[in-house]
């Protein structure tokens, strides 16, 4: 296993170019098993979740071809061959739940193992299997596995979601694509990522109205209509990234530039705005985040998009312990998101843990550890807080990291970190 080793208080400056966005590349992958036919997508992110995301289509008999250097992917979903995800993948990456509705719109039927938890929470499944059920499937749960049928296609249906849950919107969208007839879900998730996902459901053929709003109408088109040649789909940059650049950028005292949409990042940069940053939009959709002389707490809520992202809230911790006063960080989406905590107090950082709330105390003057990293946001956490430490952080285990930042040594120091990737057991 690799490690980090960061010396803190380099100040960062200048522009970090975006990969493509890890959470629109999963599940944009997966529907290619819709199309009985080859893709091609552009911008795809080289991390480990997307490594895993192709060996899973390759077990279910895609022919896939994924060039790291040019960041392309190409998908031949012509022959599947296999309706199964196993355990062994499954519990590596809970988003290969998304294979239901599409393996059940070829095939009739799916086994997915069920994804067991993770560290930031339980992780159930139960708004995929309702929807799906919804619009005509049946399921087993045997051995773990959730097994599901449907004779024919999906049924067009209506659907309420008890939660705008990210993952089971896209299974809806996936499975109503391919319906006999018009469905409506509403109370979905309006993340960047539907949007993307919609869009490429489109270019297969389906006609999808509402994207990125509460309520979304999907008519759906037999699957031998799909189009079996889409155009070549880029991947959206990813927005959490950006904001991740921007933090690490700020609690150094410096300025991060990055090029993403804005209405894709709004209530980050709300928040920045509120902490005493200026906000520099650049044109060509260049936005830059400066240090102005001060940090301001400002306390913030995670909620389901357009509100504070969930998977900024370990980082925006990290940033609030260098503010000048007191925050409080509410997670309200995952029930166990917090396992970063202990690991910035060994940083130093004045933290209470308050049920779904902590309390940050700032301004703390932050040391060099060793720490360990658990979960990919609470690692970015750990190298936020690094930047910022006097002296030199050591952070262990962070393959955590390679599931969600592509390059992110040589992007740090492309910005004027001193950090270095090497083996844990480097002397
Ligand atoms: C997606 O996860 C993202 N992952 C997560 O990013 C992100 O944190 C999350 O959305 C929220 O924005 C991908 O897109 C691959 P949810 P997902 O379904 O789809 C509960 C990262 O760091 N729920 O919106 O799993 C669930 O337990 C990752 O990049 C059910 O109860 O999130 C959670 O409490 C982490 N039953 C809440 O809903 C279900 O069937 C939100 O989950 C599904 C979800």
């Amino acid at each position: 296993m690799d490690r980090l080793r960061i010396e803190g208080q380099h100040i960062l400056r200048g522009e970090v170019p975006l990969s493509g966005s890890k959470n629109a590349a999963l599940p944009i992958l997966i529907s290619a098993l819709l199309c009985k036919g080859k893709t091609v997508f552009h911008r795809v992110p080289n991390l480990s979740d997307i490594e895993t995301t192709c060996q899973l289509l390759k077990i279910l008999g895609c022919h896939v071809e994924w060039a790291h250097s040019t960041q392309t992917c190409h998908v031949d979903a012509t022959h599947l061959n296999s309706i199964e995800a196993p355990y062994d993948l499954v519990r590596t990456m809970r988003a290969s739940i998304l294979v239901l509705a599409p393996l059940l719109a070829r095939h009739g039927e799916a086994k997915v193992s069920l994804p067991g938890g993770c560290a930031i929470g339980t992780r159930p499944v139960d708004y995929h299997i309702q929807v799906l059920e919804a619009l005509g499937a049946t399921f087993d749960l045997e051995g773990g596995y959730v097994h599901g049928k449907i004779k024919g296609a999906f049924r067009p249906a209506e659907y309420t979601f008890p939660f705008p849950s990210v993952g089971a919107t896209e299974t809806a969208l996936m499975a109503a694509a391919t319906a006999n007839g018009k469905s409506l879900f509403k109370n979905v998730a309006r993340e960047p990522e539907i949007r993307a996902l919609g869009n490429f459901l489109i270019s297969l053929g389906a006609k999808i109205k509402g994207l990125g709003s509460p309520e979304i109408q999907v008519q759906g088109i037999p699957m031998a209509n799909l189009n079996t040649k889409p155009a070549a789909h880029t991947i959206i940059p990813d927005r959490i990234e950006a904001a991740t650049y921007w933090l690490a950028g700020l609690i150094t005292k410096g300025s991060v530039t990055t090029e993403i949409a804005a209405e894709d990042v709004q209530s980050v940069l709300d928040a920045l705005h509120l902490a005493g940053a200026k906000i520099s939009h650049l044109g060509n959709g260049k936005i830059e985040v400066s240090y102005t002389g001060k940090i301001n707490p400002v306390s913030v809520r995670t909620e389901p998009f357009p509100g504070f992202p969930t998977d900024v809230q370990a980082q925006w911790m990290a940033l609030m312990t260098q503010a000048n006063g007191a925050a409080t960080i509410a997670e309200t989406i995952f029930e166990n998101r917090f396992m970063h905590v202990p690991e910035l107090q060994r940083l130093g950082a004045h933290l209470k843990i308050r049920g779904n709330r902590v309390d940050v105390s700032g301004v703390t003057p932050l040391q060099g550890a060793t720490v360990m990293a658990t979960d990919l946001r609470a690692s970015a956490s750990l190298v936020i807080a690094a930047l910022a430490a006097k002296g030199e952080t050591n952070i262990r285990r962070i393959y955590h990291l390679d599931r969600g930042y592509e390059d992110l040594c040589g992007k740090l120091r492309l910005l004027g970190a001193h950090i270095i990737r090497e083996p844990e057991s480097s002397q």
